[in-house]
């Protein structure tokens, strides 16, 4: 199938594209570049065994995203493309309404406009806000606290309209819990810009020696360990969850919604030892205060997932720091 990826150069976007192309679809990259690099596709390429397509520009340039629909018979879309740092939305909300709503605005009219009718789109568990209630369900109350998550609990909510209105379409939101990992060449991974704001970006450069201590935010949350825990799951199986959403909307249409994450929660400091265990580095940290805005406690309910995706994460934590740490090695080396 031809595919167009928007965000394909990015962390989760990459590794989208190699899940794609390996099961021998053909993948069309467009990605303006803003947090992500042009030597990616190399790195595709170089995973995959052939290059994928790749056009540099602004998903929501209507005329831009029609022609690449045309020329390619583009038959579906994975949307990942968007801006994607809270504490930045907080700060710049008419950024993150603009990129990412009018983005999407642009690339739905462009869909309609050549009657592409498969979308996957990359949501995120941020729109649950604060769980009522553990493992977090797809039914569980929708309450964003910030600028990020208004704008992908926006664009699901246009989704949902667009789809009642076009009974041909088939939608699949994503709700991500905690990517983390790399793919095990090490040639792919995540290439923060600036200083991490992510826990496991941040160990990965206190392992490597970037930067010096890691604050661990709250140690007094009402966990067993007092500090956070989170769903993180392996970019790998996160990635193979958007082709089993793109298998299901074979036979699906109309818009529906599923978490991915393992449906298990680690915490802060279960990570930390893990991966020194894997990295065979200390981590040194020290506790601090909450960080605003954080949850104690966050975990899926995927068993939708894996009862209509027939997709489920396999891979541990051991796997998770293991490719973290390789791709950074491999950073280092290059660098
Ligand atoms: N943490 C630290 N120190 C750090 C960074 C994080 O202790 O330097 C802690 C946080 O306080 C939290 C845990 O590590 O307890 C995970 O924090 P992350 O920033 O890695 O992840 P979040 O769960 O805060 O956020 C992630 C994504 C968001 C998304 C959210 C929704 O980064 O984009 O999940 O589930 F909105």
């Amino acid at each position: 199938m031809n595919i167009l990826l928007t965000g394909g150069c990015g962390y989760i976007g990459s590794h989208v594209a190699v899940v794609l192309m390996s099961a021998g679809h053909q993948v069309f990259i467009v990605d303006d570049l803003s947090n992500s690099r042009r030597d990616v596709v190399g790195n595709i390429a170089e995973i995959a065994g052939r290059s994928p397509a790749f056009y540099e520009g602004d998903v929501g340039d209507v005329a831009f995203v029609r022609d690449i629909f045309r020329r390619h018979q583009i038959e579906a879309v994975i949307h990942l493309a968007g801006f994607k740092s809270v504490g930045e939305s907080v700060q710049w909300p008419l950024k993150y309404y603009q990129n990412n709503i009018c983005g999407s605005l642009g690339l739905f009219q462009a869909m309609e406009a050549e009657s592409v009718s498969k979308l996957v789109f990359s949501s995120s568990a941020t729109i649950y806000g604060d769980p009522q209630y553990l493992p977090v369900d797809e039914a569980h109350p929708q309450h964003v606290t910030n600028a990020y998550g208004r704008s992908k609990l926006h664009i699901e909510d246009m989704l949902r309209d667009i789809s009642a209105s076009r009974p041909s379409l088939g939608v699949v939101c994503l709700r991500y819990f905690n990517p983390v990992g790399a793919h095990d060449s090490g040639l792919i991974g995540e290439y923060p810009r600036g200083i991490p704001n992510n826990l496991m970006p941040y160990v990965v450069q206190v392992a490597s020696g970037k930067r010096e201590v890691l604050s661990v935010f709250g140690g007094d949350y009402p966990t067993p360990d007092g500090t956070g825990v989170r769903d993180f799951i392996h970019v790998m199986d996160l990635a193979e969850g958007h082709l089993a959403a793109l298998n299901f909307l074979s036979s699906n249409k109309g818009w529906h919604a599923f978490n991915l994450g393992t449906g298990r929660g680690f915490s802060v400091l279960e990570m930390i030892r893990a991966f020194e265990k894997e990295s065979g580095r200390t981590v040194p940290f020290r506790m601090a205060a909450r960080r605003e805005g954080d949850v104690a406690c966050s975990y899926a309910d995927v068993q939708s997932a894996e009862r209509a995706l027939k997709w489920k994460a396999t891979r541990v934590l051991e796997d998770m720091c293991s490719s973290a740490w390789l791709f950074q090695n491999r950073l280092s080396t290059k660098d």
